[in-house]
């Protein structure tokens, strides 16, 4: 149940300094790949959030010893004794974490056998795994479903394959990455995803002795090899949340400087937040980042479609469209990367804004949900006056929006369930205290 709650007092701008660490989506799966390494790893910048302790754990159950190391938020990671970890207790991770999943390949690798208890993660969608298991099978698995998860074993090891995925699905290529860098022989994996947070996984196991080519159109070529070192590596900055920064100070008329954020993850981003009439000055000094601004007068609608990367992210749109609702004219959402992303959407709709969603692909890209009926793209009729409201967050990006549409609105409005937000926001209450948000525990 939802027993976190935070009380927003909105209405004024944001304003201030805060910083981004390592990318949630990259540190998680770079904290699974020290399990292939036959020494330990080294990993810097890791928030503190609870997906990374939940991969700690799991971790630590199947025998890495995890350490602090000198420096904030550095982590180091020994798998000398990686053993099997007791079913009941990796169940108590169950439908906590998508990551699990994540951990066939280097388990397969180190002890032949692999336990994935039923995953969780954000209900944003159906949310398969057929792709994991298609391209598993395909390398040699044998999956056997169990009452209380996956039961994985390689009778004769992983071996190299030619997969093609369906769609360009990060958790499959990431799969495939990490089991195919230590099988027998070459695997050639097409309709690959090629996320930055993928091509920062890449240059970790290529620092662990992985050989992985990245050819044009979403091709990747991995060549096995039999070991592989630990690595020390610092991750790509957190874009999801930087963005979400960006959004907040966009939707509140404020100016937010994001130290760590970097131009080169956000292109696809600045550009939407131009044509927007946001504002933002790009520091690339070592200690740099991004200042984010609302700079006067009226935002403007835009047409915002979510696609793989280079395209605009999925988990990008639901900060932005809380800044959208200040736009003046229609602005159009196509989401074209989860099914049932827009449910969330009712909650800013209870708080002032006009936003009608849709079956059918609008925007001009049909996409592969048109025809399945699901609720994928949304029409915003701004601007519209935002007014607190209780609401109760669905998911770790919802969320994020409905506090933004919460520190947006006139009044005070009751946020309810934001133990979903600490999944993937370090330090958030902290955050907005620096901005001189007006919130307080409920
Ligand atoms: N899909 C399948 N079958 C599969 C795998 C995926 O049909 O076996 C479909 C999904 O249902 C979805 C699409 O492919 O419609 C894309 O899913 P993808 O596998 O790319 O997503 P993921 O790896 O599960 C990661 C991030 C998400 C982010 C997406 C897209 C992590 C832990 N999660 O999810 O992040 O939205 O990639 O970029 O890396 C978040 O951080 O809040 C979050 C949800």
């Amino acid at each position: 149940m939802t027993t976190d709650v935070l009380v927003v007092h909105g209405g004024s701008p944001l304003r201030g300094q805060i910083r981004v660490r390592g990318a949630k989506n990259l540190v998680s799966k770079a904290m699974v790949a020290a399990l292939l390494g036959d020494s330990p790893s080294r990993l810097y910048d890791v928030p503190a959030i609870r997906d990374v302790e939940i991969v700690r754990g799991l971790l630590e159950l199947h025998g890495v010893r995890v350490s602090d190391g000198e420096e904030h938020g550095e982590l180091v990671f020994d798998p000398a004794n990686v053993e099997r970890a007791n079913v009941d207790e990796i169940n108590v991770h169950a439908g906590s974490s998508r990551i699990p999943i994540l951990f066939c390949g280097p388990l397969l690798h180190k002890l032949g056998h692999a336990f994935i208890p039923d995953l969780g993660g954000c209900n944003i969608g159906g949310r398969p795994i057929d792709f994991h298991l298609q391209a598993l099978r395909e390398m040699g698995a044998v999956v056997d479903k169990t009452p209380s998860g996956l039961d994985i074993t390689a009778p004769n090891g992983l071996q190299g394959t030619k997969f093609e995925l369906p769609y360009p699905s990060v958790g499959a290529t990431e799969q495939v990455l990490l089991a195919a860098v230590r099988a027998h022989g070459v695997t050639e994996l097409r309709n690959a995803a090629v996320e930055p947070e993928i091509m920062d996984l890449i240059a970790i196991l290529q620092k662990m002795g992985a050989i992985i080519n990245v050819h044009t159109d979403r091709v990747i070529e991995i060549e096995g090899v039999d070991r592989l070192r630990g690595y020390t590596h610092r991750p790509i900055p957190d874009r999801i949340e930087a963005a979400s920064w960006a959004a907040a100070a966009l939707a509140t008329g404020g100016d937010v400087y994001v130290q760590g954020a970097r131009q080169a993850e956000m292109m696809t981003f600045l550009n939407l937040y131009t044509k927007v009439g946001g504002a933002f000055d790009i520091d690339d000094s070592p200690t740099g980042g991004i200042r984010f601004w609302h700079p006067g007068g009226e935002l403007k609608a835009v047409l915002l479609e979510t696609d793989v990367h280079p395209g605009f992210m999925t988990d990008w749109q639901q900060p932005m469209v809380v800044a959208l609702t200040q736009a003046r004219g229609l602005s159009i959402v196509h989401e074209t990367v989860y099914e049932r992303r827009l449910g969330y959407t009712d909650a800013l709709n209870q708080m002032g804004a006009t936003i009608q969603t849709y079956r059918e692909c609008l925007g001009g890209t049909p996409c592969r949900f048109g025809r399945r009926n699901f609720t994928h793209s949304a029409v915003i009729a701004g601007p519209s006056k935002l007014l607190a409201h209780d609401v109760v967050i669905p998911d770790l990006r919802a969320g994020f929006s409905h506090l933004i549409a919460a520190l947006a609105a006139e009044g005070t409005s009751r946020v309810y369930g934001v133990e979903l937000i600490r999944r993937g926001y370090e330090d958030f209450e902290a955050k907005l205290a620096a901005l001189g948000a007006s919130v307080e525990k409920g």
